[in-house]
């Protein structure tokens, strides 16, 4: 196995693997960020799938060596390497679906919200990038605030005339994945085996584990249900604080990287035509009165084939509901009002 190192960008060629993997089951997937904390551990579980042809790694700098490190496992997905502005080009063309961890990551003490002036800047000019070299592409949005970096990137495509509201995603897996494995830890049951709605958005109070709707059913006071829920909400703080002392600090990495992989998956899955693939994700929704939200969908070959009703809601939960409306509209505001104010 082999790894591409491309430096020259696009510069008026052609590139290789510029057909559509679409139809062989396999396909392009471009990681932008790759590079970084999240984008290692990814790049490597990505490297595994059999549902890849060919794996691009973009960042600003340093992805020729994870794509020599990564090209020596002995899977099928090729892997490409991509540095610099001037390789955007190369990494997107012809991808069918971009993942993107690229930005900076919360330090003890700070908010998602407060990744916004850096993130928000990088998601639009990634996402132009995406409206230019692979409209057609499922985009699954990692970059903090992700309630605010999914709307601009809505409006970046918008402004490009390629939106398509079924094919941009905000990836809020890890909220998912988090309430499985505390779940499991307060019934006992194998984490692999429950199941956990996870609606809203993706920060603090946005964050609504549905645990009333949660397979198996975990039996919880009142009490102990808010202090679960709060956990879920929290989680990522708890990672922040707890990776205070590396060098670097930082937020979730691996379990990100799990999550990611795991979204990935069920999109690829769904593309090469699998049927009843369901997902929570942030997405464009009619589901409630906020334009942008988070909630289990059915994923087909074209995209988002289906966003089913919510299901009922304990009082608790409705309170839930209730107490993150200010937030979510404000965040969803705050991207939209970026996006085409600065291009
Ligand atoms: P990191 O700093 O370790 O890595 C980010 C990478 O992005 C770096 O390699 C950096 O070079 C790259 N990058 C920066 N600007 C870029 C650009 N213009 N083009 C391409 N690459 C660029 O950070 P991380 O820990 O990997 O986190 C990345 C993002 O993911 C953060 O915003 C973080 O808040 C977010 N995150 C989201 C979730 C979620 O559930 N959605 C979970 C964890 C982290
Ligand atoms: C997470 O939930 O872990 C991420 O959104 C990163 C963070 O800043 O908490």
């Amino acid at each position: 196995a082999h790894f591409v190192h491309d430096t020259q960008g696009l510069a008026g060629s052609v590139h290789p693997e510029a057909t559509s993997a679409s139809g062989s089951g396999k396909f392009n997937v471009a990681l932008l960020g790759a590079a970084g904390g999240i984008g290692q551990p990814l790049a490597l579980l990505l490297k595994q799938s059999a549902y890849i042809k060919e794996l691009r790694l973009y960042d600003v700098a340093n992805t020729a060596g994870v794509a020599a490190d990564l090209s020596h496992i002995a899977t099928g997905a090729r892997v490409t390497a991509h540095s610099g502005a001037e390789a955007l080009g190369t990494a997107l063309f012809g991808a069918d679906l971009v993942v993107v961890p690229a930005g900076v990551p919360r330090k003890p003490g700070m908010t998602r919200d407060d990744l916004f002036n850096i993130n928000a800047g990088i998601v639009r000019t990634l996402v132009a990038g995406v409206a230019r070299y692979c409209p057609a592409a499922w985009l699954a949005i990692i970059s903090n605030p992700v309630n605010s970096t999914v709307p601009i990137a809505a409006e970046v495509l918008k402004a490009a005339g390629v939106y398509d509201p079924a094919r941009l995603f905000g990836v809020t897996t890890l909220d998912v994945v988090r309430a499985r494995a505390f779940v499991a830890e307060a019934t006992g049951a194998a984490p692999e085996a429950v199941t956990v709605p996870v609606i809203g958005g993706h920060a603090g109070v946005t964050i609504l584990p549905l645990l009333s709707a949660a397979v198996p059913q975990p039996r919880l006071s009142e009490a102990e249900a808010k202090a679960l829920m709060a956990r879920i909400q929290d989680a990522g703080t708890e990672v922040v604080k707890a990776k205070a002392c590396l060098a670097g600090a930082g937020s979730a990495t691996l379990s990100m990287a799990y999550a990611a992989a795991e979204f990935a998956t069920s999109c690829l899955r769904a593309k090469a035509g699998e049927r009843g693939v369901v997902e929570c994700a942030y997405v464009a929704s009619n589901l409630t009165s906020s334009p942008f939200f988070a909630s289990p969908v059915e994923l087909g070959p074209g995209g988002i084939a289906r966003i089913p009703p919510l299901p009922r809601l304990s009082p608790l939960e409705q309170a839930g509901f209730a107490a993150m409306q200010e937030e979510l509209a404000s965040s969803i505001n705050k991207g939209l009002e970026f996006a085409p104010s600065t291009m």
